[in-house]
């Protein structure tokens, strides 16, 4: 069985997502700990009722983000993971936890990357007038919200969204993308190479949610 540890800072839906796609589909991988940088994330207890171990470090303990960082690692490490996933996990990284999971982290962010990284996604794809917006799941590299692209969805902005109604449009189609993705990398059905990932049984890596 493949480990995945999985890191949060908020309500977990993703997670949530994940680990009901784990037990549903029976994959060759599991939750076995869900990491919090806040205790007060909806997620842990999601997490609990699915008798999954939870971990809080908060980063306000620690001097800086290195320091952070490096006592992070050691909590991840600890439950031995072959796959770390970032979902909702509101930090910036250091170069040096970046490389230690280089290949086995993965991060959901809610936009088609390249376009609108960083905070405030879909407020900036309405403003920008953008007819479609969406999600994409990417191994993380040091550069925030960069890194090779796994899977991408697309939704439509409709006429008359607003930053709520495109984020909750977006965080359904992250539900089905997530999962999916996560799956492939557990079943070792991607490759990555030159900093392009391929899906080995030719699955769709992008779609119209
Ligand atoms: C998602 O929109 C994710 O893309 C972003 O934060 C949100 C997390 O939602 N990075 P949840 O905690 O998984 O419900």
């Amino acid at each position: 069985m493949k480990r995945i540890v999985v890191l949060i800072s908020g309500q977990g839906s993703n997670l949530d997502a994940i680990v009901r796609a784990s037990e549903a589909e029976d994959w060759p991988g599991r939750v076995v700990a869900v990491i919090s940088n806040r205790a007060d994330a909806g997620g842990l207890q999601r997490a609990r009722a699915h008798g999954i171990a939870t971990e809080v470090l908060d980063h306000k303990a620690f001097a800086d983000r290195a320091a952070f960082d490096a006592a992070l690692a050691g909590v991840i490490d600890a439950h031995s993971p072959d796959l770390v996933v970032l979902a909702g996990f509101m930090r910036i990284l250091t170069p040096e936890f970046v490389a230690r999971y280089e290949g086995r982290m993965l991060n959901v962010h809610p936009s088609l990357l390249p376009a609108f990284t960083g905070l405030h996604t879909h407020r900036r794809a309405i403003e920008q007038g953008c007819k479609v917006a969406g999600a994409t799941v990417h191994f993380v590299c040091a550069e925030l919200d960069h890194g090779p692209v796994v899977a991408q969805a697309v939704v439509p902005v409709l006429a008359g969204d607003d930053e709520t109604t495109l984020a909750k449009r977006v965080l359904a189609a992250e539900h089905v993308l997530y999962p999916r993705a996560v799956g492939w990398f557990v079943k070792g059905e991607l490759r990555l190479q030159d900093g392009r990932v391929t899906h080995l049984g030719g699955e769709p890596q992008g779609w119209f949610a």
